[in-house]
């Protein structure tokens, strides 16, 4: 096992009716909001109102920056650091997805600095304070609610950037599965597919000992297989919303990682669809589960067999007496039947990615981000992926 340090601050309130937990949270750590959304779903499920109502009843001033997006835009941050500025924003919540909730950090850490929140992308160490953030989780899939990471796009330089501070973190989280009964099908299938990245990123490293890190993620991911396509085909299922909630969370608090050197994995699936985004503008998850399967062909050698082998045993049950690279095989072909079974995308075509012509200057923002880790990839290796992925 490697050394590490465990730190997870976020207080969780998850269950049905918890956002009754949200003024109280709200007066612990400031006296005005800053409510950032979407493009609306909260105002059609009725979660803005209750929020609104809670915020009017218990005398909390707030502002709103609404229309944050999917893959949430830097000029976003911009406006909501400016609205904070202006009213004299003490907390930031942020109410939706990993969109709402990363605009809504780097608003936080943006209104802590004083050049341009861009800037604290283009150098994390420059993230030294934020603001509290809160956060109201509506979709299962980033783990944002409970991370220090916030992701943002500068579409003029064509860059998605993740950066990650412990400032970021948010203090308190509502989780209330009953909120992601309205997601749609193919969110709640990309979500699935996010959170099942998340694990498998650090899942497959290369540290030795790591018994309890792979234990639970293999759990997490059973939790995903089990429950993944009733979320899907039965949207109002409790038992399937609440337990792929907790995976979303679980999936990237660090409880996975803990005790993984981190030199030994490198996110690469996500350094390659952060690219893909910031070109083409594709859901995060929809461009994870085209990626991942093709990864896992290229990445297969006599080097990785053995930690592919152990994933088809101890995920997909597979016969364990059988050969390593044909367990291997199988596992790989049972994740991309189980995400096809989700009605995920399985080619960028599919995604109306129509041609190869960005592939090389994706391909150069990918390898700038990832040079270490499982399997170490360059330039060319992920141009190959990308191929194999039309
Ligand atoms: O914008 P609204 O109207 O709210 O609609 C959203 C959006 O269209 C909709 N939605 C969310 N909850 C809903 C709902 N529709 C109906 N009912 C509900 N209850 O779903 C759409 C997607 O929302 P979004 O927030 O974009 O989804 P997600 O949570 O997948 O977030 C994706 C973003 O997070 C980043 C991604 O790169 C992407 O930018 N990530 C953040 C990470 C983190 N902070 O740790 C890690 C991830 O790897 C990821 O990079
Ligand atoms: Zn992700």
């Amino acid at each position: 096992m490697h050394n590490f340090n465990y730190y997870v601050p976020t207080d969780i309130f998850f269950g049905k009716g918890q956002i009754s937990q949200l003024p109280a949270q709200i007066k612990k750590y400031g006296s005005s909001v800053l409510l950032v959304y979407g493009g609306g779903s909260i105002k059609k499920t009725g979660i803005y109102d209750t929020i609104v109502n809670q915020m009017k009843e218990n005398g909390i001033p707030f502002q709103e920056l609404s229309g944050v997006e999917p893959n949430p835009r830097i000029q976003s941050v911009y406006a909501g650091v400016k609205l904070c500025r202006e009213h004299g924003i003490d907390v930031v919540l942020g109410v939706g997805g990993g969109s709402s909730i990363d605009c809504a950090k780097a608003i936080a850490a943006g209104v802590k600095y004083d050049g341009d929140a861009w800037d604290l992308f283009k150098n994390p160490s420059l993230i030294q304070d934020a603001l509290p953030v809160l956060s109201v989780l509506t979709i299962s899939a980033t783990g944002s609610e409970m991370d220090g990471f916030s992701v943002v796009t500068n579409l003029e330089t064509k860059d998605k950037i993740g950066v990650c501070a412990n400032c970021m973190i948010p203090k308190a989280s509502i989780l209330d599965p009953t909120y992601t009964y309205t997601v749609p099908k193919f969110q709640t299938a990309s979500g699935i597919a996010d959170i099942m990245s998340h694990i498998l990123e650090t899942y497959f490293n290369t540290t030795e000992e790591t018994f309890i890190s792979d234990r639970i993620s293999e759990g997490l991911l059973k939790a995903c297989l089990k429950y993944g396509k009733t979320a899907v085909e039965d949207p109002t299922n409790y038992e399937a919303r609440a337990n792929l909630m907790w995976c979303s969370s679980l999936a990237i608090n660090g409880i996975t990682k803990a005790s993984v050197d981190f030199s030994n994995f490198s996110w690469t699936c996500h350094a390659i669809e952060h690219p893909l985004s910031a070109f083409y503008d594709v859901t995060h998850g929809a461009g994870l589960a085209i990626l991942t399967p093709n990864w896992m062909e290229y990445v297969l050698s006599d080097k990785t067999v053995d930690k592919f082998a152990e994933y088809g045993i101890n995920v997909f049950g597979i016969d364990a007496a059988k050969d390593r690279y044909d367990i291997a095989k199988e596992a790989i072909a049972k994740t991309k039947e189980f995400l096809v079974s989700l009605g995920l995308p399985m080619s960028l075509k599919d995604l109306g990615i129509a041609d190869e012509s960005n592939f090389e200057a994706m391909a150069e923002k990918a390898v700038a981000r990832t040079s270490i880790g499982f399997v170490s990839l360059n330039k060319e290796d992920v141009v190959q992926i990308l191929k194999m992925c039309m």
